[in-house]
């Protein structure tokens, strides 16, 4: 290996764990390390790097070396030391070997574990007696602790969950921004907790740690059932407070019978239902140290959990807030109309002024009905509304605890006396890194574009949800299925999937996949799995590794996988096809009857028997990387059996609708030479339908690259420029801020569609946006390929759009391209980060540079002028230009 040093502008940067917390400390004993080149120079690669791990950050102690480790991905690589133990930091630091001489040393960079096993809590979880198995909704209750710190304080880290979900305030101030605290999991099997540093907050003297704990998910309303205390009558909190002084010793204070609880302001909080909050109820500093909790209960202490786990995934947290203009007058009596100007995942703060006593309530809608009023028919059981009883303080900050609202309309009804100073939206999300970026030269898409990413953030909300508004908000499987590709390239979504696809692995009975994760549907008796839906387990894995590169989603996944697909093979007939059971099919096809929505033109076992060859593929390739290659060839042959069957079996029918001829082509169940001739008769189908979308939830992430790879991006861009119902653009025409759940939500005439499931915030028929990336922009990375064939740039330009471009922040740094239509000729542009190797195809029609239809591009930046006849190639790298 060489160790000429490389250029001083080569150099190892943005030092990053496998841990998306933005937490102080990690679960991951042994965390696998990534960073990124940073260089000036043109075709710079990694060829092996080297980690070092110690103690110090001066590495002046031990330091622990990983061999000169051969590989070009800078990436994942695994913790070349002794697993840490809990509590415990180091510092560790990377140098690369490229093909330009050895880097310098990174900066150094700190790791923290957190507590790493059960036996470190001391603490137990607390609940005020009165709070004990309280099965009807109810005060939101509180716990508080007052203790005295001797010394000053030198560091102090806060360990802490709920039976719940919690917010925890130490002297007054609250902990973190993180909302809906622990967010969802399959709680008696994984609990997630956190870990704050809370030095700042705390001083030497008397102090106080106090919390409130609201009913969430574990003891709220869920499904359309209106179902109570899924998970238990008993909510609670667990708190470990963890303090260094600077004499050295260690003061801790966990939850434990010397806990005080009580009630204040928050009367109920219900996810769906919203909150009732009365401020005069509040105990006045109650949060404070010096407060008398004399008064108050006394605490139950309960068993620890068994399932508690560090959160390794981006807390709930506001991304953001939009003041809202308030109409210049509203006459007295007369409720306050709102518009967000966005449908959205979150809820209204307002400033107000009025008497003790006076009364405000805020009700939510996502859309207007014809009369201008508040369309809350969609919202079915979810009452989303928030009250509030004013204290008579000279201004109030109205805000609800412990829910959320999917609105973009809002309408504030006060008593008299109340004047309403400013409305802000504040909009509620799993906090995901966004990484990528798509926009063209039509407004219209890049609407839709945006409708896609407001979908994807308002229903990544501590799990993937199908709406954030009406009575479900679940984890529904067969949505987040379709849409994993597009949401992997919007957002760094590695952690959250991953995490959810851990609870997807836990629900799993005997390897069917229950229709929403977590599972609540099984209280209300469902014991169904279908496909598409619980295919899930093998899709969404299969995104996550392709996006991000990591092996060991599959690794971690593969018998959840597997598990699956054994399932669907037990409920085949003799023939090897699914046609028994519940199939919600091409869910919503848009000539499927309002009231039946899985009558669709596809038939159920196509699609089932489709779905299962599909995943038994994925199956066998998992197999294959993960040194499982003996389970491959049985994976295999269910695969290509089952196509088989399903195609003999279906072929005249599945030509007749574009889904079944999508499914054909996609997901290769019609053998290959038969493909062409199927993309031409789906071009028949898409043209005979006046190019208005024909599809489903199953059909529609397909149909446009089945168009595409046999031959017809003209009509494929025709489909996604149609401005008629049903279509993506007909949407945006009528305002949609957000994917709508049905084609025609809103009909021609602007009225709201009246069936019993009408969301205007679903992502499934967003599966779109990964086509634009792709296929119109030609951003394609696919990280389970070897380093060379990771990227391929191959836009390719239609439906007159004169410029596109798509960016993404990969786990080598930035990749961008931009096309440009401009007298004939087309500009190409082109970034690839540092370490990585992309392939730029040539788009049909343009004559490629020295005659290669495909370019190799190392590192660096690019510019092509290629025109139909002649091509000026205009290569300028950084280094040359
Ligand atoms: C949800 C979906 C889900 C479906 C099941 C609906 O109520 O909102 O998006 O996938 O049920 O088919």
């Amino acid at each position: 290996m060489t160790t000429v040093s490389a250029p001083a502008d080569i150099a190892v940067v943005g030092l990053a764990i496998d841990d998306d917390s933005g937490l102080i400390a990690t679960g991951h004993a042994s965390p696998r390390l990534s960073w990124k080149l940073q260089s000036q120079a043109a075709d710079v690669v990694q060829l092996a790097y080297e980690i070092e791990v110690a103690a110090t950050r001066a590495f002046d102690g031990a330091v622990s070396r990983s061999d000169v480790v051969k590989e070009a991905r800078p990436y994942l690589a695994p913790w070349p030391a002794s697993p840490l133990e809990s509590r415990e930091v180091r510092w560790w630091r990377v140098r690369a070997h490229t093909n330009l001489g050895l880097t310098a040393w990174s900066e150094p960079s700190r790791v923290e574990a957190s507590l790493l096993s059960q036996s470190d809590w001391s603490a137990r979880p607390v609940s005020p007696i009165s709070n004990v198995g309280r099965e009807t909704a109810g005060p939101v209750p509180l716990l508080r602790r007052a203790f005295e710190v001797g010394a000053p304080v030198v560091s102090a880290r806060l360990y802490v969950t709920s039976l719940g979900v919690h917010e925890v305030h130490i002297n007054g101030r609250p902990v973190s921004g993180d909302l809906l605290e622990p967010g969802w999991t399959v709680y008696p099997k994984r609990l997630l907790f956190a870990a704050y540093d809370v030095t700042a907050l705390l001083a030497e003297g008397p102090n106080a740690i106090s919390a409130a704990v609201g009913d969430g998910w574990y003891r709220g309303d869920l499904t359309w059932e209106l179902t109570r205390n899924v998970y238990g009558a008993t909510t609670a909190l667990l708190a470990q407070l963890e303090v260094t002084l600077a004499t050295g010793e260690t003061v801790v204070v966990v939850t434990d019978a010397n806990w005080r609880g009580g009630y204040g302001a928050v009367r109920s909080a219900d996810l769906y239902q919203g909150t009732e909050t009365d401020y005069g109820a509040e105990p006045a500093g109650w949060r404070a140290a010096g407060f008398d909790d004399g008064g108050w209960e006394a605490v139950r202490v309960l068993d620890l959990p068994a399932s508690l786990e560090m959160r390794a995934m981006p807390a709930v947290r506001i991304v953001e807030r939009r003041k809202i203009e308030l109409a210049a007058q509203t006459p007295p009596g007369v409720p306050i109309g709102l518009d967000a100007g966005q449908n959205l995942t979150g809820y209204l703060r307002i400033a107000a002024r009025g008497p003790a006593g006076a009364r405000v309530k805020v009700r939510h809608a996502e859309v207007l009905d014809t009369d201008g009023s508040l369309f809350t028919e969609a919202l079915r059981e979810a009452r989303a509304t928030d009250s509030y009883v004013l204290d008579g303080r000279p201004v109030s900050e109205l805000a609800p605890a412990f829910t959320f609202h999917g609105f973009r309309y809002a309408e504030i009804e006060a008593t008299a006396g109340v004047t309403i100073d400013a409305v802000t939206a504040e909009v509620m999300s799993s906090d995901l890194r966004q990484i990528g970026r798509f926009a063209c030269s039509d407004p219209a898409v890049n609407q839709l574009a945006e409708n896609i990413r407001w979908s994807q953030r308002g229903n990544f909300l501590a799990v993937p949800t199908d709406c954030p508004q009406r009575d479900e908000r679940l984890g529904w499987t067969g949505d987040i299925q379709v849409f994993a590709p597009t949401a992997c390239l919007n957002a760094d979504c590695r952690s959250f999937l991953g995490g959810w696809l851990r609870d997807l692995a836990l629900e799993q009975d005997r390897g069917r996949v229950p229709h929403v994760i977590p599972d609540v549907l099984a209280q209300l008796g469902s014991k169904q799995g279908c496909a598409a839906w619980g295919d899930a387990a093998t899709v969404v894995p299969w995104s996550l590794y392709r996006t991000y590169g990591d092996l060991e989603v599959l690794r971690a996944q593969f018998d959840s996988m597997k598990a699956w697909v054994d399932w669907c093979a037990t409920r085949t007939e003799p023939d090897g096809l699914w046609t028994r059971d519940f199939q919600f099919g091409d869910w919503l096809d848009p000539d499927a009857p309002p009231e039946k929505p899985a009558a669709a033109k596809t038939s159920a076992g196509f699609v089932a028997s489709a779905y299962l060859a599909h995943s038994a593929g994925l199956v066998a390739d998992a197999a294959g990387l993960i040194g499982q290659a003996h389970l491959a060839a049985h994976y295999r042959d269910l695969h290509a059996r089952t196509a088989l069957a399903a195609w003999t079996r279906w072929s005249e029918e599945a030509v007749r609708s574009p889904t079944g001829c999508a499914l054909a082509i996609e997901f290769a169940i019609a053998p290959e030479s038969e493909h062409a001739e199927i993309g031409a008769r789906l071009a028949e189908l898409v043209a005979a339908a006046g190019y208005r979308i024909g599809t489903g939830f199953v059909g529609t992430p397909l149909v446009l690259p089945a168009l595409t790879r046999t031959g017809h991006l003209d009509v494929a861009y025709r489909l996604l420029l149609n401005r008629d119902c049903p279509g993506w653009l007909y949407q945006v025409d009528r305002g949609a801020t957000t994917m709508w759940e049905r084609w025609d939500g809103i009909g021609a005439d602007g009225s709201p569609n009246r069936a019993s499931m009408v969301s205007f915030n679903h992502y499934a028929y967003g599966a779109v946006g990964a086509w634009l990336y792709q296929t119109v922009a030609g951003l394609n990375v696919d990280l389970s390929q070897p380093p060379d064939a990771q990227i391929v740039l191959a836009p390719q330009p239609g439906g007159g759009l004169t410029w596109a471009e798509a960016e993404l922040e990969t786990p080598y740094g930035r990749l961008a391209i931009t096309w440009r239509l401009e007298d004939g000729t087309m500009t190409i542009e082109a970034v690839v980060p540092p370490g990585a190797v992309a392939q730029l195809t040539i788009p049909a029609g343009f004559q490629p540079p020295a005659g290669e239809p495909s370019i190799r591009l190392g590192a660096g930046e690019y510019s092509f002028r290629l025109s139909s006849s002649t091509t000026v190639p205009a290569h300028t790298d950084r280094a040359t230009s």
